[in-house]
């Protein structure tokens, strides 16, 4: 698994979502996360709003929580100064641990930046997390971010990025890249949507699969997280397919074999606004 900077420390390119893990069978998902985290797997991104997964969550990282970056968010309308405090606490029975690795703001909400990331630096005195980020900010929101926070302070931008979704690419991620921000990608596999082998799209990415003896999800991968500083969660609910994303935490395509993908699946003109789900 090759590892990225988060927070200033070293995370592996891959890591793993949580989002609808508890409408899935229990055990199993259990096991998807015990398995993906014996993989190198040991991002795992959860919130506040996906119900029941941080139970789910405490109960496969029960025993090892030095091997997790755990990473959890506040929602929106909790992020007041103390809303954000209270929305952490719970976060933390729930995952029935101490501290969080990282904890985000959801996505932008009516609360001006300044009362949430006051909250997150009084959990961050109090160790409760140990950094903070944000999610689905585009470039001007996270200009204000940087501002308000102070530049090196704001550790991730959580945002949409999969192969048919590439506007990240325009703006967002030069600018993490500029101020030491991470990216971490979120629906990298497509929120269950995934090109159709019959597809153009999908015919290219079986061909390279073919060439790398890799599954044409794991070269999705690869490509997504191809350069700094990126790195991708997808959600499993199996631990096949844990496995088979870990894997591709180490896998290289060629700039040929990129080029391919680059051209399967065009970045497209720049959005106007920042594509969320
Ligand atoms: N910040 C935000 O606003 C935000 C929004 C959306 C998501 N997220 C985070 O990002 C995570 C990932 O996104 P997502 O859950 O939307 O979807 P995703 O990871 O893009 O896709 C998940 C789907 O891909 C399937 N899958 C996973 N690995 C596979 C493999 N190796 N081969 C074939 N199929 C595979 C899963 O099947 P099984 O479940 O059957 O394994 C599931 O149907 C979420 O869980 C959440 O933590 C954050």
């Amino acid at each position: 698994m090759r590892l990225r900077s988060f927070a200033g420390r070293p995370v592996g390119v891959i890591g793993q979502g949580t989002w609808r893990l508890d409408e899935d069978a229990r055990t199993a998902a259990i096991q998807a996360l015990r398995h993906g985290l014996d993989a190198g797997m040991g991002h795992i991104d959860t919130a506040e709003m996906y119900g029941e997964a941080e139970p789910l969550v405490a109960e496969a990282i029960a025993g090892r929580r030095d091997q997790v970056f755990l990473v959890s968010k506040v929602l929106p309308h909790n992020a007041t100064r103390a809303g954000t405090i209270a929305a952490c606490e719970r976060s933390l029975r729930r995952l029935k641990t101490d501290r969080l690795d990282s904890y985000l703001l959801h996505w932008r909400g009516s609360v001006p930046l300044a009362e949430t990331f006051a909250a997150f630096e009084t959990l961050e005195r109090q160790g409760k997390i140990l950094s903070f980020g944000v999610s689905n900010f585009d470039e001007a929101d996270l200009d204000e971010a940087v501002a308000v926070a102070g530049e090196g302070r704001i550790a991730c931008n959580q945002v949409l990025y999969h192969l048919e979704e590439r506007a990240i690419e325009h703006a967002v991620i030069p600018f993490c890249r500029d101020h030491r921000i991470t990216v971490v990608a979120y629906s990298p596999l497509g929120n269950g949507s995934f090109p159709s082998a019959s597809s153009a799209g999908g015919r290219v990415l079986g061909q390279i699969a073919a060439e790398v003896r890799a599954s044409p999800w794991q070269v999705a991968l690869a490509f997504l997280v191809r350069e700094e500083p990126v790195l991708a969660i997808p959600k499993a609910a199996s631990a096949i397919h844990a496995e088979d994303n870990a894997l591709a935490g180490s896998l290289l395509l060629t700039e040929e074999q990129m080029a391919r993908v680059d051209a399967a699946f065009p970045r497209g003109p720049k959005p106007r606004y920042l594509p969320m789900i």
